[in-house]
């Protein structure tokens, strides 16, 4: 699989990153083992996790994702051909609660959260350490010189933000400069072909907009990453449909553009999407994430397909 350099850091990642959200919890951990197994002999590299993974789910609390990847790069000796990122700020504090109690981005959290990352994952370090949700009750002053003392600490390699708004992301690389920190090399964010309602709520994620990729596009010192990119596997099983934020005017359009691309070129809807993202001009890559073997070979095959102009021109087109 190819590889790019992470917001233009040292941080070689693959081009399609192993989303492992519901490994350990969904997703048995024999299954899981096979499914980084599957991404691993792909020549996948890439691993997404977080600290909070995947506390929503019955009797989980969080932190069972973590557990099963430390479990796989134990058992295959792989912590040094992999790139490994987790997340802190968005674990309850409380037992049984949700993201109203979350950790946040305060410097304690941060701090205590990538040391229960670090125990859990039964590593000495991290390659990308995300601040999962904005915390506007954090000064990002405080947050930034915390995730600095991480790298400096050589506890993390390079940071970068998650569902944060395009103007704090700035802020944020401001604050940065202006202090000689580390900055977020890269953005985490809710993306797919699809596009939601402008007045879509997701709670606390939050979507690419189109400044964000233009931000993409022009700076070379920055990746984003598009988490859920296939809607849940909603364009291709037919037992699924797509959220309401989603079911839009133009949706039709929009999926026959996918549809028919798709059969011109001679690849699936879902492969489709993915090739979309990583054909530019924006620098994304997507989180891929599979229940099943067959789910993720399908996803793998899209690593080396980039759209030509005329399939990119008319699914943009249709995108609006
Ligand atoms: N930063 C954040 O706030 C945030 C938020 C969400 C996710 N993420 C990251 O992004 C990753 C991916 O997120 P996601 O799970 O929401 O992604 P997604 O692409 O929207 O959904 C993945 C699901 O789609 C189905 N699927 C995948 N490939 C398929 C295929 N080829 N054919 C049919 N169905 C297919 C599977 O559903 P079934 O399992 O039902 O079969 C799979 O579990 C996560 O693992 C996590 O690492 C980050």
């Amino acid at each position: 699989m190819d590889t790019t350099r992470l917001g233009g850091s040292e941080l070689e990642v693959s081009v399609l990153c192993l989303g492992c959200m519901n490994f350990g919890t969904r997703v048995d951990e024999a299954a899981s083992l096979r499914l980084l197994d599957q991404y691993y002999e792909a020549g996948g590299r890439f691993l997404d996790t977080a600290n909070n993974y995947a506390f929503w789910n019955t009797g989980t609390r969080g932190g069972e994702s973590e557990a099963v990847l430390a479990r796989w790069l134990a058992a295959r000796g792989r912590r040094d051909d992999v790139v490994l990122a987790t997340k802190v700020g968005a674990r309850p504090t409380v037992a049984g609660g949700d993201f109203s109690s979350a950790e946040g981005l305060g410097a304690k959290a941060i701090t205590e959260g990538l040391d229960g990352s670090l125990d859990r994952l039964g590593v000495e370090h991290v390659d990308l350490l995300y601040a999962h949700i904005d915390d506007r009750d954090a000064p990002l002053e405080e947050t930034l010189e915390a995730l600095d003392g991480l790298v400096r600490a050589g506890k993390v390699r390079q940071i970068g933000a998650s569902n944060y708004e395009a103007d704090r992301l700035s802020r944020a690389w401001q604050i940065s400069v202006d202090n000689g920190w580390a900055a977020y090399r890269c953005l985490q964010q809710r993306h797919s072909y699809l596009r939601p309602n402008a007045d879509a709520d997701f709670g606390v994620q939050r979507i690419v907009d189109d400044e964000l990729l233009r931000m993409a596009t022009e700076r070379d010192d920055f990746t984003l990453l598009a988490y859920s990119p296939l809607l849940g596997g909603a364009y291709s099983d037919p037992a699924k449909s797509f959220q309401p934020e989603y079911q839009r005017p133009g949706i039709d359009a929009q999926l026959a553009a996918l549809s028919e691309v798709a059969a011109d070129i001679g690849i699936t809807v879902n492969q489709t999407v993915i090739s979309w993202m990583l054909s530019g001009p924006a620098s994304i890559i997507p989180v891929i994430a599979a229940s099943r073997p067959e789910q993720l070979a399908e996803n793998l095959e899209a690593a080396d397909r980039r759209l030509g102009a005329d399939a990119l021109r008319r699914l943009n087109q249709a995108r609006g």
